[in-house]
């Protein structure tokens, strides 16, 4: 049986995961990467303060031996991430605006040139959306939005632009899959920040969807989901589900229950995804439960250890990833034009 990017290239798309240099060492895991991946992100070897724990001094060597493994094995590499609130370097948070500004533009033009031509695309900025910070355009208040004013994702997509214009450039967010009030809000609020970011000229390709799903809080249907994406492909933007997992914190403790209910949960949740948009890529954000970050992100109650991706502990492959290969692999056509369901 092939594995999940042959699946994937049926429909013209990639598929792959979050890796991170321990994987590259570890036989298993790396013989399910090669053998079902097409694209891999950094899991955090890319990230600002992974590449500059002491600014002024980058380490790119982790990032470059990833970088280096996926393209000797014909692995394309998704950049994460430019610009995140989350990985600013610790000795930068508290740096006059000036000083940030200057950090922050060095960091992403020499990260950006550093592999230019050689990535398929980069998560340009991460997260920029906080409905509850309170502002009217909904943007999150970050040393970014300090720094450079609500220009700043123009600012960056427009440099990474002008230093690597083979890469595809995405704006990355989480929060926009869910069936809340919150997550309609925000999906409203990213469908006005795209208007706006399109009108100004910004650079923008894709939508980056991180996908962190919740078993038995995900709807099969999703009527709102599907509404919101096709939004999106009218805007001329492809998508990438860029985070892909499935916390099971929810289900019953018992394995075999737990491990049918995260495999429906991403059957349905691809197969509408699917349906609705131009993906270019599917990520889950690393392939076997043994070092997913859910355990800390998201225990379990019983505190037994979560099962939320496609290969177990042992590297066995899962029920959801006979799930995923369905999804990928079925035929269909594009949103068609029908109001959705
Ligand atoms: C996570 C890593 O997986 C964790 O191990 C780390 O402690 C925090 O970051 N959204 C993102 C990813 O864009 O970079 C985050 O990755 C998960 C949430």
């Amino acid at each position: 049986m092939g594995g999940l990017s042959s699946a994937a290239a049926q429909n013209g798309l990639l598929f792959g995961t979050a890796v991170c240099t321990s994987d590259v060492l570890a036989q298993p895991l790396t013989r399910a990467i090669l053998r079902d991946c097409s694209i891999v992100t950094p899991e955090y070897e890319m990230k600002w303060d992974a590449v500059c724990p002491n600014p002024g001094f980058p380490d790119y060597s982790a990032a470059d031996e990833l970088v280096s493994f996926a393209l000797a094995n014909a692995l394309a590499v998704h950049g994460h991430t430019l610009w995140w609130h989350e990985s600013v370097p610790p000795a930068l948070r508290t740096e006059p605006e000036k000083r940030f500004r200057e950090a922050a533009m060095d960091h992403l033009q020499a990260t950006v040139t550093r592999y230019a031509g050689r990535l398929h695309s980069w998560d340009v900025v991460n997260e920029p959306l906080e409905p509850a910070d309170g502002r009217a355009d909904s943007l999150r208040e970050t040393p970014f939005l300090s720094a450079f004013g609500p220009g700043y994702i123009e600012t960056a997509f427009h440099q990474a632009s002008l230093l690597d214009p083979a890469a595809i450039l995405v704006l990355n967010e989480m929060g926009l899959e869910y069936a809340s009030p919150a997550a309609e809000d925000k999906r409203r609020q990213m469908l006005a920040l795209l208007e706006r970011e399109k009108s100004r000229g910004t650079p923008i390709a894709c939508l980056g969807i991180q996908s962190h799903l919740t078993a038995l809080e995900q709807p099969r249907n999703h009527p709102e989901l599907r509404t919101f994406l096709r939004e999106v492909r009218a805007m001329g933007l492809t998508v990438m589900i860029t985070e892909l997992d499935v916390s099971d914190h929810l289900c019953p403790r018992d394995r075999r229950r737990r491990d049918a209910i995260v495999a429906d949960t991403y059957r349905a949740y691809l197969d509408l995804v699917l349906e609705e948009t131009e993906v270019l890529a599917v990520s889950t954000w690393r392939l076997s439960d043994d070092r997913t970050w859910l355990n800390g992100f998201r225990p379990r109650p019983d505190g037994a250890p979560q099962r939320p991706l496609l290969y177990d502990r042992a590297i066995r492959r899962k029920p959801a990833w006979h799930e995923v290969e369905h999804a990928l692999s079925k035929e269909r056509q594009p949103g068609s034009d029908e109001a959705p369901p």
